[in-house]
């Protein structure tokens, strides 16, 4: 059978009301709003954020998050269309395989493990320096040494090499034992987490506000040249590339957005709620993004970033430059140890998510769906996709793992875009409980502003995402291909 084998639209809706049988419509959009938050603040924010300043756009990161949230908000309203027709789990490799067919969905599904599995990996990675942090800064211990919690591409200013970063494997290897023993984070502790992290977003910006010095605001873009960091790599900083490197790096921070769309089947009213859930939760973090990316970049030069600030910037820019403030880079230090551990795990349960749904469509073995006996959850799954997220957390550096994750998502979020547009064509009549606006206006849009941000993630990343993929065709065609339930 051909490659573009399209799974009916009958039986995947049919699938939905198997899977939906007993999930009970219970949240209402302030509910899905609070469940976007949960899984969108993290790295990107308390990592990520200073990382672009110091290497591709200094103060004008403001205007990369600019970019990114508008190719968020034009992908999600395609998010929203999707989710709304096509309610399952699977998120993009579910509606993909109905419009696009089997390879495209193998490509997209392959792609989907670099947004979760290796995202997770990325916040573990950040979790293990905000760790050094609560050692050295609020139990005033000593720190693990560099080798230990590090890559081994990676060496410190003063030339001591990485081994391997055993925190960051560490916290991935516990929540995924969680998740294997069934432990789903409740409403009431996603509800804790999400005010805690607000909370803390919104107390830099007030405190820190007053901090800012507007030297370092100076020249809010800088002119367009070439940074080379101490590792010896290039970047492009500063003028246009600058800002669109640095929303690539930043989209990162609105990653988990899409999350919102799984819930679909749980939802109440989903016509009005999905939109809301899916915008709303991107507008608020994006003024909070915003804000405090300002604040970020106004507190301390450009250079700390690149070097003293370099890791836990945010604690170490309040330490550094807001004096009294001591209290505060504590409070955020536990608090966000806390918000990393929430990310990473709905990461986890993202991609366990679409390898179950992958396996049952037997593109991937049937091990990947197989269900504990006594917990009821993808145990097998998970923990191959702990033996994926611990080499990239133990062996790969933050800032690889960060722009990898980043350029997988946009790759998925233009393919959900183009979507849109084939369904509306294919399928004109199937009921749509929310409709995108102005289609195709609106999903071309937003194909070229993720593909901007492609383009500004630079060579190396894209042939990162080629390399990722070419080894996804050899998998396709030697195992999925052949076992596929729909070609058979
Ligand atoms: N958006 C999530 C974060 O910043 C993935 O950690």
């Amino acid at each position: 059978m051909s490659l573009f084998a399209k799974k009916s639209l009958e039986s995947l809706l049919a699938e939905a009301d198997e899977s939906g049988k007993g999930l009970k419509r219970t949240l209402s959009a302030g509910a899905l709003v609070a469940l976007g938050i949960g899984a969108i603040i993290g790295a990107g924010l308390f990592v990520r954020t200073a990382a672009a300043a110091a290497q591709n756009a200094g103060p004008s990161v403001t205007i990369g998050f600019i970019v990114a949230a508008i190719g968020c908000a034009l992908a999600g309203l395609c998010y929203a269309e999707l989710s709304s027709s096509i309610p399952i789990s699977g998120s993009a490799y579910t509606y993909t395989y109905a419009t696009m067919g089997e390879l495209l969905a193998w490509v997209i599904g392959w792609d989907l493990i670099l947004e979760y599995a290796v995202g997770a990996a990325t916040v573990g990675i950040a979790w293990s320096e905000y760790l050094n942090n609560l050692l050295v800064n609020v139990l005033h211990m000593n720190p693990i040494p560099y080798e230990w919690c590090h890559s081994p591409f990676e060496h410190s200013v003063d030339g001591v090499h990485g081994i391997i970063n055993i925190p960051a494997l560490a916290i991935v290897g516990l929540l995924s034992l969680l998740l294997i023993k069934g432990t789903q984070e409740s409403a009431f502790v996603n509800g804790l987490i999400v005010i805690t992290k607000v909370s803390i977003v919104i107390l830099i910006i007030v405190f820190g506000w007053h901090f800012i010095n507007p030297a370092n605001h100076e020249p809010y873009i800088p002119a367009a040249t070439t940074y080379t960091d101490h590792q010896g790599i290039n970047h492009s900083y500063g003028g246009i590339m600058g800002i669109l490197g640095a929303a690539g790096v930043v989209f990162f921070a609105f990653i988990g957005f899409d999350a919102v769309s799984t819930a679909a089947q749980e939802t109440k009213n989903p016509k009005t709620a999905m939109p809301i859930g899916i915008l709303g939760s991107l507008a608020i973090c994006t003024v909070l993004y915003i804000l405090f990316a300002h604040v970020l970049t106004g507190l301390a030069p450009v250079d700390f970033f690149r070097t003293n600030g370099k890791e836990a910037s945010v604690v170490a820019a309040i330490n550094t430059y807001m004096p009294g403030y001591g209290w505060l880079g504590k409070l955020v230090t536990v608090a966000i140890l806390a918000g990393f551990s929430s990310v990473i795990l709905v990461m986890l349960l993202g991609q366990s998510r679409v390898f179950y749904s992958m396996s049952k469509d037997g593109l991937l073995p049937p091990a990947f769906s197989a269900l504990h006996p006594k917990f009821k959850t993808p145990y097998k799954a998970n923990l191959i996709i702990l033996a994926i997220v611990g080499v990239f957390a133990a062996f790969v550096p933050g800032d690889i793992v960060g722009e990898m994750t980043s350029i997988g998502t946009l790759f998925a979020f233009i393919l959900v875009c183009a979507a849109v547009i084939i369904l509306r064509k294919t399928e004109p009549n199937l009921p749509r409980q929310f409709k995108t606006p102005f289609v195709p206006v609106v999903p071309i849009l937003g194909i070229i502003v993720c593909a901007a941000m492609i383009f500004g993630l630079g060579w190396t990343n894209w042939l990162r995402l080629f390399g990722w993929l070419a080894i996804g065709f050899i998998i396709y065609f030697m195992y999925s291909k052949k076992n596929s339930k729909l070609n058979k």
